[in-house]
């Protein structure tokens, strides 16, 4: 059930002790709990500035985070584009513009360093994630997605 609260988020970098609170946030998205994917992360972003990855805090609670950046010609991608790679809030906060205003936060910085265009990735299944990104503006690009069983 969405919680709706008048007391508006606060965005700040993650930092490693945002681990277990990140942790539950995904088991209740994703229903499984990935603790090792999520230390592995942290670790990541700690050792890479390149590397933006936000949380948004309700009194004291982490409610949702970004993980992102700015490419640096991986895969011969330019360095105007910038990437999310996750995101996710907590369905008890879902649907008060959260995630909006982590993108929106996370792209502010972005955009200073050069980045005028972002990528993400998302599952043509998953509606939910297809609805959010169609809102806050993205549109399917030129990119092909390649794959091959092993
Ligand atoms: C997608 C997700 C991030 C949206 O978070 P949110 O904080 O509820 O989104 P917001 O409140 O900022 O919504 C922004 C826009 O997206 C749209 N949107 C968000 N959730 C939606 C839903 N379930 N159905 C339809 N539209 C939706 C809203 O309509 C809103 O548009 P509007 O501003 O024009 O009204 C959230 O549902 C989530 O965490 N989903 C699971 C994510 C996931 O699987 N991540 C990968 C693993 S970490």
């Amino acid at each position: 059930m969405s919680e709706s609260t008048s007391v508006s988020p606060v965005v700040r970098p993650m930092t490693p002790a945002d681990l277990d609170e990140i942790v539950s946030i995904d088991i209740k998205v994703l229903t499984r709990p990935r603790p090792e994917y999520w230390q592995m992360k942290l670790d990541i972003v700690e050792k890479h500035p390149q590397i933006s990855a936000l949380v948004a805090e309700i009194k004291g609670q982490v409610v949702g985070f970004i993980i992102g950046g700015a490419s640096r010609w991986e895969y011969g991608v330019p360095e105007n584009i910038g990437w999310i790679d996750t995101i996710g809030v907590d369905p008890d906060f879902q649907g008060q513009g959260i995630a909006k205003l982590l993108f929106a936060n996370m792209t502010e910085s972005l955009k200073e360093n050069g980045v005028d265009t972002m990528y993400t990735f998302v599952t043509r299944r998953d509606w939910r994630l297809l609805k959010f990104f169609n809102s806050i503006g993205f549109q399917k690009g030129d990119m092909v997605n390649l794959e091959m069983e092993l």
